[in-house]
């Protein structure tokens, strides 16, 4: 298994570039079941998750060709709406074929996700805005299984804001007929650039990026050629990674107004940032000052971006308070954070991280995707060399990671 070796205390400086959105592109990927005609996506990041949905749809039938980051997906012979159980449990975003398979071909059969390692993460919401569309919902030996002749619109509220979810139902209901309305829809900037999308497929959609989004269903979407938004998790990581190690680094292929919530709690950490269309310089003080946050829905601070802030709190002047109300178990990388020397404590969905003056590297684990990127960053800053175990946690949604950070001066290697 990979390991990452970081030796820390290099101020990064230089120009990196950022990939496409991986929570962008999982959905993107599902809406080319939606139509019988090609769909053409750019600026697609080459990352494991990416390659186990496109194993997910090429065994449905969807024909699928990657040339660098364009990748075309041909579903004119999807004959197979089945997601399995050994795919669905390595990836949950997986259950994002259950709607438009049903919209399309009235059936799936989608192996429940299953826990993952910061929470039991259910689908229930996906199921009954399903059900409220007029599909026969049952879940059977840990398969959801749908069935219908025909989707019909409806008005579906969803108990909590959930993106993939309000991503899941959005798809279904284009092929619906009649019309649909999701209230309290998620607002997140993948869900706008899925509804482009669709729109650029025929679909009539409107209040994408609000809390209501309209829909009108069509008899059927055509093909289109879309480019993927920038990951704005991954411009995050790079700002905290720059910002802890007291670097000044170009952020070029991404925008700030996808980010305000971050950038925001940066500049309180003392940061200097500008921003221009598609680029972000960002100059950090020799020492942060400590930021206490509250995740929640966009556009608050995301879940997604807590490990790599709790990183920078664990060295900065201050003590910050962090609440995670998204997530009931984020808070793993917490322990490993001790381990390197940080101050924390936990109680329940809050953690107290007072500042210390040094992070001592060690050997750490990583325990999910965004944790393994707080590690990576506390890493950076520590004396000494840190070693990162299980880092294929990381390979699921950093492209590239150990060269773009050695590109900005990192001591990163990657260790068979
Ligand atoms: C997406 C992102 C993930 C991010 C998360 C929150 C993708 C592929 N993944 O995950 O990176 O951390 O949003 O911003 O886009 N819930 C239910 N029932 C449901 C659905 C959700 O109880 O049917 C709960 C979840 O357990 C969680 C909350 O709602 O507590 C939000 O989850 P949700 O927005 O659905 O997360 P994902 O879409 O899975």
């Amino acid at each position: 298994m990979d390991k990452l070796l970081i030796e820390g205390g290099v101020a990064l400086s230089g120009e990196v570039a950022i990939s496409g959105a991986k929570n962008a592109a999982l959905p993107l990927l599902c809406a080319a079941l939606l139509s019988r005609e090609p769909l053409t996506l750019t600026n697609v990041p080459d990352l494991n998750d990416i390659g186990t949905m496109l194993r997910l749809l090429q065994q449905m039938g969807v024909k699928t060709t990657r040339e660098g980051n364009v990748v075309t997906l041909d579903a004119s012979g999807l004959d197979n709406p089945v997601a399995p159980y050994e795919m669905v449990k390595t990836m949950r975003a997986s259950i994002l074929v259950l709607g438009p398979l049903v919209a399309r071909c009235g059936e799936a059969k989608v192996s429940l996700p299953g826990g993952c390692a910061i929470g039991a993460r259910p689908v229930d919401q996906h199921i009954k805005g399903l059900t409220a569309m007029g599909a026969q919902m049952s879940v059977e030996h840990g398969y959801v299984l749908a069935r219908v002749p025909k989707l019909k619109g409806a008005r579906l509220f969803t108990d909590m804001v959930t993106v993939t979810g309000t991503e899941n139902l959005m798809m279904a209901a284009c092929l619906a007929e009649g019309d649909t309305v999701i209230e309290n829809a998620a607002r997140e900037p993948e869900v706008v650039d899925l509804a482009n999308c669709l729109v650029a497929m025929g679909a009539q959609i409107s209040g994408a990026g609000t809390d209501v989004i309209r829909i009108r269903g069509v008899e059927k979407l055509h093909g289109a050629t879309h480019r993927i938004m920038p990951d704005r998790i991954e411009t995050g990581t790079y700002l905290c990674a720059a910002a802890v190690t007291g670097g000044d680094i170009r952020l070029t292929g991404t925008s700030a107004s996808y980010l305000d919530a971050v950038i925001d709690k940066l500049m309180d950490a003392g940061c200097d940032i500008e921003s221009s269309r598609d680029s972000i310089r960002i100059k950090a003080p020799a020492r942060l000052n400590a930021v206490s946050l509250r995740t929640a829905p966009y556009p608050a601070f995301p879940t997604d971006m807590q490990a790599q802030f709790m990183a920078i709190n664990a060295v900065a002047s201050g003590t910050a308070i962090i609440r995670e109300t998204i997530f009931e178990n984020r808070f793993m990388h917490a322990v490993e954070l001790i381990r390197l020397g940080a101050d924390i404590r936990i109680d329940g969905n809050t953690a107290v991280i007072q500042g210390v003056d040094k992070l001592e590297g060690a050997t750490v684990m990583a325990t999910d995707l965004r944790a393994s990127a707080g590690l990576v960053i506390a890493g950076l800053v520590a004396r000494g060399e840190t070693l990162i175990d299980r880092i294929y946690h990381l390979d699921r949604g950093y492209e590239q990671l150990e060269h773009k950070l050695s590109g900005l001066g990192a001591k990163v290697r990657r260790v068979k």
